[in-house]
């Protein structure tokens, strides 16, 4: 099964139904993508397919033939992407445990409302955090706009 993984072939010999978030970790050794609840509820697991924000802790493989995904580490280089310079000005994370999956969902985000409001913010940002940055993570979705 082949896809491109960050602008490169990706080629996985295993199992059509392996979850995309093992593949991802354990295949491709990119653990930026976290696993958080494997049901499809925190979004710890989110990558970019095809340019969206998809949870791939409950997504098979197959499901992937032939498309694009981008991972946190091929957001942007050396953290140049908007929603990573606010998301440092901005303090943002705690732990960070949640981070990645909510920077590839509020980047995703941006790409579809350049200038969003907080309804649309909340209606995109489903993603949970444990530490509960959800007020920094609305201003520095805020300041990514303007930047
Ligand atoms: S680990 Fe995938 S949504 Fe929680
Ligand atoms: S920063 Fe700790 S879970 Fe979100």
């Amino acid at each position: 099964m082949e896809f491109q993984l960050n602008g490169r072939p990706f080629v996985f010999d295993g199992e059509d139904d392996t979850p995309l978030l093992w593949v991802i970790r354990d295949a491709a050794g990119l653990t930026g993508t976290k696993y958080g609840c494997g049901i499809g509820a925190c979004g710890a697991c989110t990558v970019h397919i095809e340019g969206v924000a998809t949870r791939t802790c409950v997504l098979p493989v197959s499901a992937v033939a032939g498309k694009r995904i981008t991972t946190i580490e091929a957001l942007s280089t050396a953290r140049s992407h908007p929603i990573q310079q606010a998301w440092i000005a901005n303090d943002v994370p705690q732990c960070g445990y949640c981070q990645s999956g909510m920077v590839m969902a509020a980047a995703a985000l941006l790409d579809k409302h350049p200038h969003p409001t907080d309804a649309q913010i909340d209606e995109a940002m489903t993603n949970l955090c444990r530490c509960a940055t959800y007020h920094r993570i609305r201003e520095a979705i805020h300041d990514a706009a303007k930047r």
